[in-house]
């Protein structure tokens, strides 16, 4: 067969023009549309076949079961990385050396600690049983009323500065966002610690209090895994806000607030407490039944994405056996085991191909490793910041974008003229 070529023709019934434009990638620019016609939209509702931006920060096949930053395999990243190194691969596009990870480290190191009025005059503020997550969503946004140079979007010195500030606060937010809940005097960070040992600390730490060697790695792999992962909710809301040169502290408080929703990074808490309630191995199929005849979901199940195992779950699978040895086997383990096993031999589930993601497992280690239910999602929030600020920083740079503005399509009512209260 002759050349096939990478263009795909629209023809437009009505008028019967047509227009042909190249597929490039898997893609091709919707815009062809308006040259058949200026009115016409594509209605694609939750953006399930649109890719909206240009990306080089982070690779997903979610056939294979695929997931790459940068062009590294996250599993290669799990392995022999660590998650500073994996935050400047995913800001500065390529692995540092020695001398760059040092500074890079140094930097950060030196912006863990919180101006005193966030502590004193805002965390305090709080009702004492507010959730840590809705507490972390608007403490960042906070921070950025401390640095009014985080305005100055041109300013690539101030952008790098934000950055910087950033990711070396989201895990001093969080160990206060704790603390206060649990009603203990914050801890301040330690800068002779690593990234993960030093948030550990803030943590835990009442008189002493050394971090096991295996939860710190343990720690620092998992944020390794949550960094990033392309267009997904949190980070397409930390896209949409940044495209209106909002300040990164309000964007990524945005995506945040996104994060926190169930269906999203708030699933790692919903497993957990599903797990729960199931309470026993012999309700686990009674449980898959429920979920079957449509009475919820089995959350940490499914992805828009992965149509196969996640590569995440995998890997945080073998780290929980790996913190079980230190902490002891979280009980919930065998329901979960069991609740996997179910599922991935039932149709219902294979049909719709739903596998295990990033939250079915996480949630145990963080329960086994001591964390509140309620910080599970901002667990996860903390190594998220460096994957939403490389996507801000990447939109910004990107000559094909602009301020998000969607059109719709109008299903309201035609024009009518108003009717007075007196006659309704
Ligand atoms: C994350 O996008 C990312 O990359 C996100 C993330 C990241 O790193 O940022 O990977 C993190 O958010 C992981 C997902 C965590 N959420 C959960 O575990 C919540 C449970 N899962 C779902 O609610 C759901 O699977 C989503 C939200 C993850 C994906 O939903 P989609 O792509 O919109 O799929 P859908 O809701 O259209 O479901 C397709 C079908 C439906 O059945 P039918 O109506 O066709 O009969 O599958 C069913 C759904 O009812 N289904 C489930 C299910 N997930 C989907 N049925 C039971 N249990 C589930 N978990």
């Amino acid at each position: 067969m002759g050349h096939v070529p990478d263009t795909i023709t629209i023809t437009d019934d009505r008028t019967g023009k047509s227009v042909t434009v190249p597929i490039t990638d898997g893609v091709f620019p919707s815009s062809a549309l308006r040259e058949l016609d200026p009115s016409l939209f594509m209605y694609d509702p939750a953006y399930l076949s649109t890719a909206a931006c240009k990306s080089a920060i982070t690779f997903l096949d979610g056939d294979a079961g695929i997931l790459r930053h940068r062009g590294y395999p996250i599993e290669q990243l799990a392995e022999h990385s660590t998650y500073l190194e994996v935050a400047y691969l995913l800001i500065h596009g390529e692995l540092p050396s020695q001398q760059e990870l040092d500074t890079w480290t140094y930097e950060i190191t030196h912006h863990t600690f919180m101006h005193e009025n966030m502590r004193k005059r805002f965390v305090d503020g709080f009702h004492y049983d507010a959730h840590p997550m809705g507490m972390f969503v608007s403490a960042i946004a906070a921070l950025g009323t401390f640095y009014d140079d985080a305005k100055q979007l041109g300013d690539e010195e101030s952008r790098d500065k934000q950055i910087l500030r950033l990711i070396a606060k989201a895990p001093t937010l969080a160990a206060m966002c704790h603390r206060f809940s649990v009603g203990l005097p914050f801890f301040l960070p330690d800068n002779e610690l690593s990234y993960a040992a030093n948030f550990l600390t803030m943590m835990w730490k009442i008189g002493e209090y050394d971090v096991h060697p295996v939860l710190e790695r343990a720690m620092d792999v998992l944020f390794i895994l949550h960094a990033d992962h392309e267009q997904n909710c949190g980070t397409t809301a930390m896209r949409v806000v940044g495209s209106s040169h909002a300040d990164p502290y309000s964007s990524a408080a945005a995506a945040a607030a996104a994060l926190y929703g169930p269906l999203h990074g708030g699933a790692n808490e919903q497993v957990v407490r599903m797990l729960g309630d199931i309470g026993s191995i012999d309700n686990v199929d009674e449980f898959v039944g429920d979920v079957k005849g449509g009475k919820g979901r089995l959350m940490g199940f499914g992805h828009r994405v992965y149509k196969n195992y996640d590569p995440r779950a995998q890997i945080i699978k073998q780290t929980a056996y790996e913190v079980f040895e230190v902490t002891g086997k979280n009980p919930l383990l065998d329901i979960a085991l069991k609740l996997e096993e179910a599922a991935l031999a039932d149709s219902y589930f294979a049909d719709r191909r739903l596998y295990p993601n990033v939250d079915f497992y996480s949630g145990l280690i963080y329960q086994a490793m001591g964390f509140p239910i309620e910080m599970f999602t901002v667990l996860f929030a903390i190594p998220r910041t460096s994957g939403w600020l490389a996507h801000w920083q990447e939109l910004l740079g990107d000559e094909d974008q602009k301020i998000s503005r969607p059109r719709q399509w109008y299903a309201g009512p035609e024009e009518r003229d108003y009717v007075k209260l007196s006659e309704r």
